[in-house]
């Protein structure tokens, strides 16, 4: 696996390498639901290459940032089993040059649910996700399905920049009870960590209910996530409409999202649905 640092290395690996190229971002923190991303491009693409940067511009929460799990050569490891061909690991600097002044401003999907709990976030998201896919010019870019308000955000900024590129939403990698796999999992000591598994079941018990309505099933979610001692707070239940995330109209494709907190760590999930 060749190790790339710099854009411009970036840029001539992705210039020489075969057709169709295969984008997979990430923070690190590699688990199993980002290596499926990778082997599914290595699938699909002639080459793929995986991106490795802890983003500070999409933290809202510096704490957070300081916290985030940071294990670059297990990573880098975890990347290369997977099939990536290439890695792009840059420093800091280099993605945000002194005097950085140019920033992606997300309006659309990214106002609502994580955008209004973690302001700046997407577009921290979007500014890096812009870099990378115009550093590589790739055919293909990969991402969870777990964070699915990001994949409608991504597809808005491809859209709205005019950018030639697949974005592949992968479905999401579960643990046997259902936790989706995230990289803050291993923040949760043994009990919260049983107890999380009850946003997975919480969203089925949603998708249920949905032939009642948007309203029934929000409530059957939230009622599952009230019975769990280990939830500390709520932050929203929403079903929303999958590309604009604007509140589910009854047309079109459907998400059932959800934000919980266990102990201190807020863990993210959702289900993609239609009323059909
Ligand atoms: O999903 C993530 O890990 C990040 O938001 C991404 C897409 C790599 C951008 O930093």
């Amino acid at each position: 696996m060749e190790r790339l640092t710099t854009f411009e290395e970036l840029r001539a690996y992705a210039g020489a390498a075969p057709r169709p190229l295969g984008l997979v971002p990430t923070m690190g923190a590699v688990h199993a639901g980002h290596m499926s991303l990778v082997e599914r491009s290595s699938r699909e693409c002639a080459a793929t290459v995986a991106t490795l940067f802890v983003n500070p511009a999409q933290f809202d929460d510096k704490g957070d940032f300081a916290r985030y799990p940071r294990d670059a050569e297990g990573d880098l490891a975890a990347l290369a089993a997977a099939g990536a061909d290439a890695v792009f690991t840059p420093p800091e600097r280099e993605v945000y040059p002194a005097g950085f002044a140019t920033w992606v401003r997300m309006g659309g999907p990214a106002l609502p649910l994580e955008g209004a709990a973690r302001p700046g976030h997407f577009d921290g998201v979007a500014t890096i996700v812009a870099k990378l896919l115009i550093g590589a010019l790739p055919d293909a870019a990969y991402f969870g399905q777990k964070d699915g308000q990001q994949v409608a955000v991504v597809r808005r900024l491809v859209a709205d920049l005019g950018l030639s590129v697949r974005v592949v939403a992968a479905p999401t990698v579960r643990e046997a009870d259902g936790l989706a796999l995230s990289s803050r999992n291993g923040l949760l000591n043994a009990e919260q960590r049983r107890g999380a598994a009850a946003l997975h079941r919480a969203l089925q018990a949603g998708a249920a209910a949905l032939g009642e309505g948007a309203g029934a099933a929000e409530a059957a979610c939230r009622a599952v996530l009230a019975k769990e001692p280990q939830v500390s707070a709520v932050d929203y239940v929403a079903l929303v409409d999958q590309a604009t995330m604007a509140p589910w109209s009854g047309q079109g494709e459907a998400m059932l999202a959800a934000a919980v907190r266990v102990g201190s760590v807020r863990l993210i999930d959702n289900l993609l649905m239609s009323a059909d």
